[in-house]
């Protein structure tokens, strides 16, 4: 059985509530998933996943440019070991992500020219756009 794990930072909740969203997809397509905060992550649970969803809230200046991973989620990015591959980016945003998807693909330190999934939400909700993204992903 493939294993999945999504860690997520969330203030207010509604980058939990993604987080939860898309565990449970990919838990309806019959994967094993660990759905946690970066809080809760103990070292080694990344490298031994097939597929690592890494999500934080979107933080930016005046809510239109800047944006960047809160400081707590850039010390856990720090931490972790190189993943590229198997791992999907989530946030959840109020007006737009702007440059938050690079800057947490900076502080990862991925390849920036290799393609990786983003996936974005308002509220919290899974749309089927997103389920489009994850059937590739959790091939
Ligand atoms: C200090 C601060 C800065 C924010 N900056 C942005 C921003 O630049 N762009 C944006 O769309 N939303 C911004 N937001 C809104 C949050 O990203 C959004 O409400 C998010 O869904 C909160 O997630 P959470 O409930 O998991 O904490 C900001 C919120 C806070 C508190």
């Amino acid at each position: 059985m493939k294993k999945a794990v999504v860690i997520y930072q969330s203030k207010t909740g509604i980058t939990k509530k993604f987080a939860e969203a898309i565990g449970a997809y990919a838990a309806e397509k019959g994967i094993d998933v660990q759905t946690l905060s970066i809080a809760e992550y103990t070292s080694g649970i990344a490298e031994k996943a097939d597929y690592v969803f890494l999500g934080c809230w979107t933080s930016g200046f005046l809510l239109f440019f800047l944006q960047h991973p809160d400081g707590p989620w850039k010390q856990f990015a720090a931490g972790l070991p190189a993943l590229s591959g198997k791992v999907a980016l989530f946030t959840t945003y109020k007006v737009a992500t702007g440059s938050m998807f690079n800057s947490m693909r900076k502080h990862l330190r991925m390849d920036a020219s290799k393609p990786v999934v983003e996936l974005r939400s308002r509220n919290g909700s899974i749309s089927e756009e997103h389920k489009v993204a994850l059937d590739a992903f959790l091939k």
